[in-house]
Formats: C-alpha cells, structure tokens, sequence
C-alpha cells in the first residue's frame, strides 16, 4: 500500500491483514520496535525518524529481506505497509519476488490538508500502538482502552518532521505510483471518506487481483 504519511495506511492494511489471514509488514512499526528496544540499530534509525527523513535504503532492505522469507510470508501470503519508498526499494522488491513481482498496489489517495491535520491530531498508544486522535481518545485520560498504556504524540508528527516527510514522499516516493501504473498494478482508492468504506473498496481491488 503506497500513499502520504497519514493517507491511513497502517489503519487500513492491519485491516485488511486480519481479514486475510496474512502477515502486515510495516517499516515503520518495524523500527519503531527497535527503537524501544533500545538497540544499536533502533538508536541509528531514530535519529532519521525524528526529522522526518528516511532511513537508508540498504537498512531498510535488510530487514524487510529478512522478514519476507520467514514460513508465515513465503507460504501465505503478505502486506507490505510504508514498502517500498524509493526506486533502489521497488527495484530490490521486484527481484525479492521474481518472476512475477508484486501483485497489487493500492494507492491511498488523501489530500494534503487532510493528512495535516489527520497526522497533528494523532496520538498512539506506547503499549500495543493502537491509533487515536484529539477527536476520538481514549475513554480515561491517555490510557489505552485496550491495554492500559499511555497514549502519546509519535516524536514525528511535530510540524517540523511533517513537513519534511511530506517533502520527501512528493520527491522521492510518489514517482513510484506511475511506475506501477505503468505496469498495470496499481489501483488508486480515494482514502479520504469513512474508514469502513475505504476497506470495502481495497477488499473488491484485491479480489479482483486474485
Ligand atoms: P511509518 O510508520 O510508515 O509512517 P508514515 O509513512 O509517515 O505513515 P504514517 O504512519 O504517518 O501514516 P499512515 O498512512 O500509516 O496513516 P495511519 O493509518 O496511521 O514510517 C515512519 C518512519 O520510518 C518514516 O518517516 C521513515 O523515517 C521510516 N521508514 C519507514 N519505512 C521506510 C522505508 N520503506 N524506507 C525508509 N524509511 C522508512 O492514519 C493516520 C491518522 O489518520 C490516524 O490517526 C488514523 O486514525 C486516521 N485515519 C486513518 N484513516 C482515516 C479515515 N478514513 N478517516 C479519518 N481518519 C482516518
């Protein structure tokens, strides 16, 4: 799933995800976890989170390489969230999945004054990451309804950092929507409507794939 930082595309591919019985591969959450562990790698991939930039391609390859291969992916099937955001990554994904490649993109299509606000309104549960915003907390002061942890601002929905992930999707990411247009992938699915019917239509696209 391919879109602007807030299109809703952690949201909608853990949805889709669940239904499918498949495994949701997030970079992002991918790197959120090894910054909380506090490892070697979480710390270098933090100081690029923070400002909003991307974390190096090789990096970003080696895990994602490292996870397609395991049982639950190889044999089932798999969703990729925030992957692949540059041409070295679509390039090294087609090769991860020759002959064939990837099967469908879905491009979450949301304005640039919906993201805004969508992502400075955000807040997430430090626990087990479940999503809120100021318009739907939880129901008791910041603490997750589902596991009791406190629920924050992510350190990269500041204006700053927005601002620059935003930058660089327009750079260096959206160029790859043409790509596999070209390639006759992609279906474009305008994300900015009720939750419920955004996941309606990604489940028809898929259908159609299979
Ligand atoms: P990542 O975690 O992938 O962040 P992102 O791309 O900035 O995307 P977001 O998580 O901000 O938005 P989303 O589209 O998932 O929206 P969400 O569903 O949360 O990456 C973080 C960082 O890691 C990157 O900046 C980079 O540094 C690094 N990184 C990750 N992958 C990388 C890669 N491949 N290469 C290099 N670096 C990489 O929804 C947003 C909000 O909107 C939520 O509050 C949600 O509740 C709400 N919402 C969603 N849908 C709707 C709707 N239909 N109506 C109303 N509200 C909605």
């Amino acid at each position: 799933m391919i879109g602007k930082q807030g299109a809703g595309k952690g949201t909608q591919c853990s949805k889709l995800a669940a239904a499918l019985g498949i495994a949701h591969i997030s970079t992002g959450d991918m790197l959120r976890s090894a910054v909380k562990a506090g490892t070697e790698f979480g710390i270098m991939a933090n100081e690029y989170m923070e400002r909003g930039d991307l974390v190096p391609d090789e990096v970003i390859l080696g895990i994602v390489e490292e996870r397609l291969v395991q049982a639950d992916c190889r044999d089932v099937g798999f969703v990729l969230d925030g992957f692949p955001r540059t041409w070295a990554q679509a390039i090294a994904l087609d090769d991860l999945l020759a002959p064939d490649g990837v099967k469908l993109v879905i491009n979450l299509d949301v304005p640039t004054e919906v993201v805004l606000d969508r992502l400075s309104s955000r807040r997430v549960c430090t626990g087990c990451g479940r999503t809120y915003s100021i318009y739907k907390p939880p129901s008791s002061d910041w603490t997750c309804d589902d596991c009791g942890h406190e629920v924050i601002q992510r350190a990269d929905d500041t204006p700053e950092a927005i601002s620059r992930r935003l930058a660089l999707y327009d750079e260096v990411t959206s160029p790859l929507i043409s790509w596999y247009e070209a390639k006759g992938k992609l279906v474009t699915i305008p994300g900015d409507r009720d939750f419920n019917d955004v996941a309606a239509e990604i489940a028809v696209a898929v259908d159609s794939a299979k």
